[in-house]
């Protein structure tokens, strides 16, 4: 009896070990096409919690563009890693992302922004985490319309700086959910005006919103949206730049990373309102583990995982994070 006992201890001890021998082995890419973007940081951030808990090497990936995106998948390759998760400069890169994974015999999950295919229909078969992105926009909408109606605002006069960058279609669910909202709370659909963004950054989006704000100078209150916290910003910077003041002014982003925090802690409240915190520790952490598990326990992520996010305003952003519990 004893004997079996002390077998099945053996049995069990080779077993951790050969277990976390592999788990040292694997090796996990994680590429983000803004890594100074801080969503990004913040995912990589908790990607390292996971591959500090797992026991395995994380390979943070800056890819700005499709080219660089290719030799990263080539180099995650060479170096011996099993899978990645990816946030792509471009989903249209979809199949020839899924064709280079494939070459180098890596699993591949996305994140936050999903691979589509030439017709753009999304690739389903790559396993995705992203926002409820239509929601989330909706929650943007009625905040800025309960933030109107708050300064007694007559919508008909009030201008809407939709920052769009249509070629991302999670970028496209968030706006027009932001439009649907503001449109049931009666704002006029032709007071919405376009600020295409050339890149989803807080300069180009400063840039879209400038055009928009010269070419409709006799509107006095402004409310601004966009895919994300730097697009609002930017949105907001534009106002700025050329005198209305933050009183005259409604932005509300989405993310709630150091971008929106930031600005929260400025002595003087600017135009930037309000943001929908999302989680970047569900997007960096699980995907993580999820990569992990598809690897080390051949257990296939879920196929697609679409996050919640919270409304928070520039006075309450503190006791809403630690709600969240982000500190
Ligand atoms: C996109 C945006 C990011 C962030 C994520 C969240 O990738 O570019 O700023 O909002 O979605 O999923």
């Amino acid at each position: 009896m004893r004997l079996w006992k002390s077998a099945i201890m053996a049995g069990a001890a080779v077993m951790i070990a050969l277990s976390s021998a592999y788990a040292a082995d694997v090796k996990i890419g994680f590429i983000v096409k803004q890594p100074e973007e801080p969503w990004f940081q913040d995912e990589w951030k908790f990607a390292e919690v996971a591959a500090k808990e797992k026991g395995f090497t994380l390979v943070k990936i800056g890819a700005e563009d499709g080219e660089k995106l290719q030799s990263a998948i080539d180099n995650l390759g060479a170096q011996g890693a099993q899978g990645f998760i990816v946030c792509t400069p471009d989903v249209k890169l979809g199949p020839g992302i899924v064709a280079k994974a494939e070459a180098n015999g890596l699993k591949v999950m996305t994140v936050d922004d999903r691979l589509v295919d030439a017709d753009g229909k999304p690739l389903e078969a790559v396993p995705h985490m992203g926002i409820s992105a239509t929601k989330i926009g909706e929650a943007v909408g009625e905040a800025i319309a309960a933030e109107i109606q708050k300064r007694g605002w007559d919508p008909k006069t009030v201008g809407a700086i939709r920052v769009s960058y249509d070629q991302l279609p999670t970028a496209v669910d968030r706006v027009d959910g932001a439009i649907a909202a503001l449109k049931a709370a009666g704002f006029p659909a032709e007071n919405i005006f376009d600020a295409p963004q050339a890149k989803t950054d807080t300069e180009a989006a400063l840039n879209a919103a400038t055009v928009v704000l010269n070419k409709h100078a006799d509107i006095k209150n402004w409310v601004a949206f966009g895919l994300n916290d730097e697009a609002v910003l930017g949105a907001v910077r534009a106002t700025e730049s050329v005198g209305i003041p933050a009183a005259n002014v409604i932005g509300v982003g989405i993310g709630g990373a150091e971008s929106a925090i930031n600005e929260f802690k400025k002595a003087d409240a600017t135009g930037f309102v309000g943001t929908v915190i999302i989680s970047p520790k569900r997007h960096g952490y699980e995907t993580a583990v999820n990569m992990y598990d598809w690897i080390a326990n051949d257990k296939a992520p879920p196929a697609l995982t679409l996050t919640a996010g919270q409304l928070a305003l520039r006075d309450n952003y503190e006791a809403v994070r630690k709600d969240l519990g982000i500190e």
